[in-house]
């Protein structure tokens, strides 16, 4: 948990007229498709942040010339609200976010965010828009932060003036099924000394083109290697990725050219906690593909905060293809998940502090 707050904000509440919850289908939600009936919002201009609002979802007016269109001076976030067994709302690690969202900030040459203005704008958003937090197994209320340049200047340089906004979306998870996916060696994701770190439009931006090749082969997701020899496995794109070798859990380490993801720190504490051992170092494609030839790779499954724990049954190197061990044999990663699900749903002890109630 994070230390609460210094100051209290004053946020100017404009209430919805007409609520959309009673249209929601809750049975189906498509990730990232439907929206509460508020947002919060927030200006950067003169050097400090201000008018903090919660509005009714909708349009924003933009000028044409934004330099957030022309620059892509963005970055943004992910994090979830699960319904608890007792029907409160738990935030899960939104520290880890806010701590990330400001390491994107000073890598883009933008502001960062006080915690007051995070933590407080996303408690009120959540107290106003609580009923649209799922209570189906594995659903949860997605939360989007994100920020902005909103200069009306077609000059390179950062802007002077941003938004910031908490979009809230009840979501399933993010990959319905198992993934087959391709280890990619013509295209890069990152590059030493750019971006990759950053949770930034671009590096999704860039990402698309080689992904929708990659569906059009039959693959559900790509592996991006390191962009100087294709050698190395750094993440898959929207979750970072884990594999059990030997019974010890392996996977590349954090470095420059990968996002720094939060559940991919949760899992490795909980695998060490359960005692497994965790290797985190440079982890190369042939390596990996050695130990699933012969038998020593008996799990790899992607994590992320919209992908939880997504498992992946083929790889694919150069057009052969790795076919993974069965899904029902996954004991270390289902493991970790069912012990991660009960935590955040409130069922068993938070003994890491990770669930912040509200
Ligand atoms: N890598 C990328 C590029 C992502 O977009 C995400 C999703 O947020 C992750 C990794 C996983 O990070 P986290 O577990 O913090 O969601
Ligand atoms: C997340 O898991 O929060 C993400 O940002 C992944 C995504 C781009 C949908």
């Amino acid at each position: 948990n994070f230390e609460i707050v210094i100051e209290t904000l004053t946020i100017k509440t404009t209430r919805t007229d007409h609520s959309r919850l009673a249209e929601l289908d809750k049975t189906n939600l498509p990730f990232g498709k439907y929206f509460t009936d508020h947002m919060f919002v927030a200006d950067y201009e003169d050097g400090e942040w201000k008018n903090f609002a919660i509005v009714p979802y909708g349009p924003i007016p933009m000028s044409p010339a934004s330099s957030v269109i022309h620059y892509g001076q963005t970055i943004f976030e992910g994090l979830k609200a699960y319904r608890q067994a007792d029907g409160s709302v738990s935030v899960f690690r939104a520290g880890k976010n806010l701590e990330r969202m400001n390491k994107s900030a000073v890598r883009m040459a933008m502001p960062t965010l006080p915690e007051e203005i995070f933590m407080q704008g996303l408690a009120a958003l959540i107290d106003i828009d609580r009923a649209w937090v799922p209570d189906i197994e594995n659903y949860s209320l997605y939360i989007r932060p994100t920020m902005f340049a909103t200069d009306a200047f077609l000059g390179v340089r950062p802007s002077l003036t941003y938004k910031f906004m908490i979009l809230m979306s009840p979501s399933a998870p993010y990959y319905s099924k198992p993934l087959k996916v391709k280890i990619e060696t013509k295209y890069t994701r990152s590059v030493d000394g750019g971006v990759g770190a950053a949770k930034t439009a671009g590096n999704y931006a860039m990402a698309m083109l080689p992904t929708v090749k990659a569906h059009e082969e039959g693959f559900d997701q790509l592996i991006w290697t390191d962009a100087k020899e294709h050698k190395y496995v750094e993440e898959s794109g929207a979750a970072n990725l884990m594999f059990v070798v030997d019974g010890k859990i392996l996977t590349p380490e954090v470095r420059e050219t990968i996002l720094d993801g939060v559940t991919r720190d949760t899992v490795i504490q909980l695998a060490k906690s359960t005692g497994y051992e965790v290797e985190e170092r440079r982890v190369s494609i042939h390596e990996v593909l050695e130990y699933a030839e012969s038998g020593r790779l008996t799990e790899a499954f992607a994590v992320g905060t919209a992908a939880t724990i997504t498992q992946i049954y083929e790889m694919n190197y150069e057009g052969k293809a790795y076919p993974l061990t069965d899904l029902s044999t996954r004991t270390v990663s289902n493991g970790i998940l069912a012990k991660l699900n009960q935590i955040r749903y409130g069922l068993t002890a938070d003994e890491f502090g990770w669930n912040w109630i509200l």
